[in-house]
């Protein structure tokens, strides 16, 4: 079995669009993301950044190429399938947190738990321990919905963590929060992935936060660039 957690071979998208040759977005994307890695996914506005983790995620299905998703070919996978590799492996953050308003605190971590049907003893257990270690135990039974947006991600950083992913994919987790806050927030996401030993797969469009992981990769004209952080 190959230490690269995510791989992507000469992947291409081209989404239709009005004029017959639609719009290709990645062209000839290769990368290898090993396990416990992290990297920063950097790039202008529209260049596929986010387009590049749905294809990693296996939500969007590439036109060209091959997707490795912890040894398991996704590309050549149905969407069910596809699905389950997802749930099994990855945990995913968003800009906008995506958090489930009606649910509380530790329900809206368990989610992915109870989803995946675990043990709803343990899952709740795990949950706790996630929100302790981001500061929010004592929150735990407040309504999702009266929490800040730096508390609020890092809600949905402990959710994404619970079923221990092998990959995280977070697109613009600090987008929404003032600098400190996402600051606080990067913090949190570097050490717990880091610690629980997941590959992150980050975008940024700040230089100091890109310049955290161990790796930065930049998307110009469709292609992965190796880049540093300046
Ligand atoms: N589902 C879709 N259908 C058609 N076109 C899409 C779809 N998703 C993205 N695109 C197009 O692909 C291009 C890249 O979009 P993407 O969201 O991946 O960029 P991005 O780098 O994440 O940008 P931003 O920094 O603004 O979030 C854009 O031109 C967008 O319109
Ligand atoms: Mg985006």
């Amino acid at each position: 079995m190959t230490d690269d957690i995510l791989q992507l071979e000469a992947v291409s998208m081209t989404w239709e669009s009005a004029d017959a040759a639609g719009r290709t977005v990645l062209d000839g994307v290769d990368l290898a993301l090993a396990r416990g890695e992290a990297v920063a996914l950097v790039g202008r506005s529209g260049s596929g950044k986010s387009t590049l983790l749905h294809v990693a995620a296996g939500i969007a299905v590439p036109t060209g190429g091959r997707v490795r998703l912890a040894g398991h070919d996704l590309t050549g996978s149905d969407e069910e399938a596809r699905t389950h590799l997802r749930r099994a492996h990855i945990g995913l953050v968003f800009q906008f947190f995506h958090l489930l308003s009606h649910l509380s605190v530790r329900e809206n971590v368990a989610v992915p738990g109870w989803i995946a049907g675990d043990d709803r003893r343990r899952t709740r257990e795990r949950a706790d321990q996630l929100l302790d270690r981001v500061g929010l135990l004592d929150r735990g039974d407040d309504p999702v919905g009266r929490l800040s947006g730096g508390e609020m991600q890092r809600v949905a950083l402990c959710r994404a963590l619970l079923r221990g992913p092998a990959l995280v994919l977070a697109d613009e987790p600090t987008g929404s929060l003032d600098d400190r806050t996402g600051r606080e927030v990067m913090d949190l996401l570097l050490s717990l992935t880091r610690e629980e030993g997941g590959a992150l797969l980050y975008v940024t469009h700040s230089r100091e936060l890109a310049a955290r992981a161990d790796r930065m990769w930049r998307l110009v004209d469709g292609r992965l660039q190796a880049g540093d952080a300046a």
